[in-house]
């Protein structure tokens, strides 16, 4: 399974093709939007979010409600381009009121990618680096989690951390949907959304953590033999290309550094199947899924465009002058969670259609439910 996207932040729309979904699954659509909902909540997004209002538009690849097995086609339109219309257009030719932008950004992709394609105006890199992208992954990732769901793999995603502010008190899964920042305590939501507020009136962002936990894999997904094979590995990296994310580690990860071995290794125990006593290292050994639940936290840096400018350098006159400022976030940490989750759901996705038999949704489930027996008798 792959897909492919195309689109501009401010452009008419994202197109998604995505191919190799098995034929026969049924398409709940208003599932996919309210996954994109979700994508667009969270205190401390920008005023964009208050003008997007994202629906999935399926135009093929699904006939009667079910894939048919054939590339599927999905748009998403960009409400914000009716603002953006005289200079997005891909022919634009009035461009009389349009300035073009000079000044690079630290920490966006401004300035690195002006120079490798050789533009002179940073709205040609930032229209793709952009975060909009990431309405491609939710929409793949909600189909995958609708062929998840009929193998009884449920994934979760959550906020742990915002500005330095983490869950150690009341933590509570069931408060996730309740909190606007999407966090598993009312008391560090509190505190989160107070620092939130007082960032902006800063003039100033925020990065965190987010957490994915995978339930109910079965073992040996992934495969040891090849470092392409590795399923931990192409999770990371999938996750790793989500804009601002700075580090991935699955279970204990860099805390592993400061254990003996004698305290880092799950042990091993027998109970109706093979099972483990801890689950330190995430749900992982040997690039292959182990049976325990799969537990991946992502790191987002503060978004790069901060409403009191960072020092930067003219692109055409080379003078030093104050960054760009671009209407923006103050922190999406709860978007990056269901991004994060999303994000996890297709790669293990990939991982099942590759590993089974799958050219129909029945032949996947039995597949997957027939090696599950194998595992439990093994
Ligand atoms: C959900 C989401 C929304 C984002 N919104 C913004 C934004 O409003 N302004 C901004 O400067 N960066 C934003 N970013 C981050 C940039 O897109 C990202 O930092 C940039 O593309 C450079 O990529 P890198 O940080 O991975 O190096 C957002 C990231 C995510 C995940």
């Amino acid at each position: 399974m792959r897909y492919i996207s195309s689109g501009h932040s401010h452009g008419e729309q994202i197109t998604i093709i995505i191919e190799g979904i098995p034929s026969n699954l049924s398409i709940d659509i208003k599932k996919i939007n309210e996954e994109l909902k979700k994508r667009q909540k969270g205190y401390g997004r920008g005023q964009r979010m208050q003008i997007e209002h994202d629906q999935a538009q399926i135009l093929s690849g699904v006939l009667f409600g079910k894939t048919t097995g054939a590339p599927i086609a999905v748009v998403v339109k960009n409400k914000d381009y009716q603002f953006h219309l005289q200079y997005m257009e891909p022919f634009a030719h009035d461009l009389t009121n349009y300035n073009p932008i000079k000044v690079p950004r630290p920490g966006h992709a401004d300035l690195v990618g002006a120079i490798k394609y050789n533009f002179r105006d940073m709205r040609l890199v930032f229209e793709r680096a952009s975060a909009r992208e990431t309405v491609s992954r939710v929409v793949v990732g909600a189909i995958c989690k609708q062929i998840l769901a009929l193998l009884n793999i449920e994934t979760l995603s959550y906020v742990k951390n915002i500005g330095g502010i983490s869950c150690k008190i009341d933590f509570d899964k069931t408060y996730i949907e309740k909190s606007l920042v999407s966090m598993p305590s009312k008391t560090a939501s509190e505190k989160a959304m107070e620092l939130i507020d007082e960032t902006m009136l800063k003039r100033d962002t925020l990065g965190g953590i987010c957490q994915v936990e995978v339930n109910n894999v079965p073992v040996g997904l992934g495969s040891f033999v090849t470092d392409e094979t590795k399923l931990d590995a192409k999770i990371a990296s999938s996750v790793m290309s989500i804009q601002s994310c700075k580090g991935v580690e699955f279970g204990d990860g860099f805390e592993l550094s400061n254990y003996f071995g004698s305290q880092a290794h799950d042990e091993i125990s027998y109970e109706d199947g093979f099972t483990r006593q801890s689950n330190h290292y995430g749900g992982f050994e040997g690039g292959m899924t182990s049976g325990m639940p799969i537990i991946l936290k992502a790191v987002f840096k503060p978004i790069p465009t901060l409403m009191q400018p960072l020092q930067s350098v003219n692109i055409d006159t080379k003078a030093k002058t104050a960054s760009h400022i671009e209407r923006s976030d103050v922190c999406v940490l709860p978007a990056a969670a269901i991004i994060c989750e999303h994000t996890v759901a297709i790669e293990i996705t990939k991982a099942l259609i590759t590993q089974f038999t799958s050219d129909t949704i029945e032949q996947l489930i039995d597949a997957v439910f027939n090696y599950q027996k194998y595992t439990k008798r093994f």
